[in-house]
């Protein structure tokens, strides 16, 4: 088996590892086994993809890498560019929150979804380096059992907040919003109701011997699938 092939295979097996831990720490509930074929079978190969250019059949769920397998919502998130480009949310192929649907701001930005049926509730900009925090942390009590959140960064995430909300993101999932400073980048896709740590998530520290642009961390963007909540 050629090289690649192994690597493609450990990959399939890291996201199946992956969609298997969080289906298991998500709201307790079972989780339908997708089989290694119909992951494969629904994921496109150079092969497929250069079909399906040919075909024109239609592209991914958010413009993914790769489809997702029944049961599960496709993402893609982007966190800002600086303090220049806004980030973007896409879900289940719908943008929830872009530039261009002028509904983001500077500091976190919040998309609610339902977690069973993928229908978006709520989406929120808190502006956190000159904003009031109390809107924030009022955002994050109301979010009922079920609701998948979706966070990205614009700017600076960090400057007001505080304990109680960081522990609010912690008990959604997140590993590193205890650790958030000012302009580090940050998205994460956590739920009400997860009992671990979220496998969506990624933290990028401003540091000025390592920064992209001047004063902030490069660009981070995340794409995959979320299992849907089983009742
Ligand atoms: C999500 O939608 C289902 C119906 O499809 C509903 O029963 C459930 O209460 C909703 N969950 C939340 C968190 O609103």
């Amino acid at each position: 088996m050629r090289v690649t092939g192994v690597i493609r295979i450990a990959a399939m097996l890291f996201s199946l590892g992956t969609m298997w831990f969080f289906a298991q720490t998500y709201f307790n509930t079972s989780w339908k086994i997708v089989s290694l074929r119909s992951w494969r079978d629904s994921s496109p190969g150079l092969a497929n993809e250069q079909n399906a250019a040919k075909a024109q059949l239609p592209r991914n769920k958010c413009n993914n890498k790769r489809s997702c397998p029944e049961n599960s919502f496709a993402f893609r998130v982007t966190s800002g560019a600086a303090n220049v480009v806004g980030p973007s949310l896409c879900f289940e192929n719908t943008i929830l929150m872009s530039v261009v649907k002028n509904n983001i701001g500077r500091g976190l930005n919040i998309a609610l979804v339902n977690g069973t049926n993928g229908q978006l509730m709520k989406t929120a900009s808190f502006d956190m380096y000159s904003g009031e925090i109390k809107n924030l942390l009022s955002f994050l009590k109301e979010i009922s059992s079920g609701t998948i959140v979706i966070v990205s960064s614009y700017d600076d995430p960090a400057t007001k907040l505080n304990e109680e909300a960081r522990t609010l993101f912690t008990e959604l999932g997140s590993s590193y919003a205890s650790k958030l400073g000012f302009r580090d980048n940050w998205i994460f896709i956590g739920a009400k109701g997860l009992r671990d740590k979220s496998p969506y998530e990624q933290h990028l520290k401003n540091d000025a011997a390592q920064n992209k642009y001047d004063g902030w961390p490069e660009v981070l963007e995340m794409e995959g699938c979320i299992p849907k909540k089983m009742d």
